[in-house]
């Protein structure tokens, strides 16, 4: 299924995640980025099964981010490939062409840390311009969809409102459903709630959650190990450019078999 082809899980429902049928929806092998003499991720390897929600957790500076952005083509790998749907073949080692770039880009979408919303655009005209500048759909389609969306998060009265205006759980609510206005086959989020005062925390994590329960293939950055054992279908931890470990979240959020993670899982159980 093209990422742009109508979700088919149910008919006449905006929020129906892409059908799936267990197969990965994302490969990624021996994964390398270096900015300057900073390799920033040696070899990484994941693996994300259509439906499944995984959580990238790791210590500061260890390239979660730089994953996240690798995968949603705003930065360009240095070697390494990435196998989209069983569709989208991708060989970082030597150069890609625009075409695939877009072709990366199209398949997922990304929530950022900090909602990285137009400040001078409207949320309506936030959620609509990707589908309609990027993708050129039906303006009127897209409207139609992307006012469904916001009703479904709770903000159907803020559609003409700057981003501005807006508490930061209402401003990440607006930036996944931009995500999902994009009809992406993938969702990535770099820390959705650590920006968040922690009254506003639980809005964005419910909503997550729900994409989760519907179905959505997603990959996730998070410090929050309670909602990653809650969502989670299977946790990587990452350190020093590599994938330590990764599996059930009750077997490396609560006996992990590498001291790495061990040291990791504890500090952010008990910070002090
Ligand atoms: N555009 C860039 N140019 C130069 N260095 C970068 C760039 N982006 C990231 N880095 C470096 O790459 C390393 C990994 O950064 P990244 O943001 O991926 O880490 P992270 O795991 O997401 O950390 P955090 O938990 O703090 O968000 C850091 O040392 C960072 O300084
Ligand atoms: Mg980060």
């Amino acid at each position: 299924m093209s990422p742009t082809d109508p979700p088919t899980g149910r008919p006449g429902d905006v929020f129906a995640a892409p059908l799936h049928d267990g197969a990965p929806l994302l490969r990624v092998d021996g994964l390398r980025k270096s900015f300057g003499d900073n390799q920033v991720l040696k070899s990484i390897d994941l693996s994300v099964d259509r439906g499944d929600v995984v959580a990238l957790i790791g210590p500061s500076g260890s390239g979660k981010t730089t994953v996240l952005r690798c995968l949603n083509g705003l930065e360009v790998p240095d070697g390494g490939t990435v196998d989209v749907a069983g569709e989208l073949h991708l060989d970082f080692a030597s150069p890609l062409s625009r075409k695939q770039v877009a072709a990366l880009r199209d398949r997922s979408a990304m929530v950022f840390q900090h909602y990285h919303l137009f400040p001078h655009m409207t949320v309506l005209q936030n959620v609509i311009e990707g589908p309609v500048q990027v993708q050129r759909r039906h303006r009127e389609e897209v409207v139609t969809e992307a006012e469904a969306l916001l009703a479904r998060v709770g903000l159907a009265d803020k559609r003409d409102s700057h981003p501005a205006e807006l508490s930061g759980g209402q401003q990440q609510r607006v930036g996944i459903v931009r995500a999902l206005a994009l009809r992406p086959q993938l969702l990535l989020f770099d820390e959705p709630t650590s920006a968040l005062d922690p009254e506003l925390v639980g809005d964005v994590l419910t909503v997550i959650k729900e994409l989760a329960d519907e179905g959505w293939t997603m990959l996730i950055v998070t410090h929050e190990l309670a909602f990653a054992r809650e969502v989670a279908d299977q946790v990587v931890f990452m350190d020093e450019g590599y994938v330590v470990e990764r599996g059930d979240p009750s077997v490396v959020l609560r006996e992990p078999r590498e001291e790495r993670t061990r040291q990791f899982v504890r500090r952010l159980l008990s910070p002090f």
